[in-house]
């Protein structure tokens, strides 16, 4: 894996505390009572699958393995793995999330292996915060930061043995302190892996441009890319 793939670890904390959790309305394709999600992180998402169901939390990072491992729930199994290789069996798993992780794998090999560990009909679903930049504050921040200041097209998925993708946009809010606004950007990884002076720098211009604030409530449109397992 990349530096930057495993760039999350050493944030594992940080990340915990100011990265986004997911609105309930984006997880309403999930089906059936064993989940299996992949690239879990420290258990943003884990959190909101586990009630009332098995899951398998995949994930390849030790540190971020570990505050999750921490959590102690007893539904949720956390192991190490990737995408490309699940460590669990052939047709057993109802529904195979990403959140945000998608675009850490090799999609050809991810997408045959959620379809091998799939039951027939089984979803595979795959979701992203991405910030409003429609906001006028939000994409200057981007701007700043150095990320996209467009907003992205999501266009359905063609993955080989899934139904064509249908997509879901489901906008919401984190309301958050500035310090912890700026401690978000210092966690993505095209900020974080930055030499240091220059990354400080950018993380001073993002705190500067929001002077005279304390609070902000931070929109996101939670994207979701929902396909199912065809028969066979
Ligand atoms: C942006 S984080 C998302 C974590 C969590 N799902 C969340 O929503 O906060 C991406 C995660 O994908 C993991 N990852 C990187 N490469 C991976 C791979 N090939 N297979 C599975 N997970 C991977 C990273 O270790 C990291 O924990």
């Amino acid at each position: 894996m990349s530096d930057r793939a495993l760039s999350f670890g050493r944030l594992a904390e940080d990340y915990d505390r100011v990265r986004p959790g997911y609105p309930p309305e984006a997880l309403r394709p999930v089906v059936g009572n064993l989940v299996v999600e992949v690239g879990a992180g420290t258990g943003k998402l884990t959190a909101l699958l586990a009630p009332g169901r098995r899951v398998v939390a995949v994930e390849p990072d030790p540190a971020m393995r570990a505050v999750l491992d921490g959590r102690g729930r007893r539904d949720v199994e956390v192991v190490d793995g990737t995408g490309e290789r699940l460590p669990v069996g052939t047709g057993e798993a109802s529904a195979v999330v990403y959140g945000q992780s998608w675009h850490w794998v090799e999609p050809t090999a991810a997408a045959a292996e959620a379809r091998r560990v799939l039951a027939d009909h089984g979803v595979l679903l795959l979701l992203w915060n991405v910030p409003d930049v429609s906001v006028d504050w939000v994409r200057e921040l981007n701007r700043l930061a150095g990320l996209p200041e467009a907003v992205p097209e999501f266009a359905p998925l063609e993955l080989a043995g899934f139904s064509p993708g249908e997509v879901r946009h489901v906008p919401w809010q984190q309301p958050l302190t500035v310090d912890d606004l700026v401690l978000l950007f210092s966690t993505f990884s095209r900020v974080s892996t930055r030499e240091p002076a220059d990354r400080d720098r950018v993380l001073e211009s993002i705190r500067a441009s929001l002077a005279g604030r304390s609070t902000v409530s931070y929109p996101y449109v939670c994207v979701g890319l929902v396909h199912r397992r065809t028969p066979g």
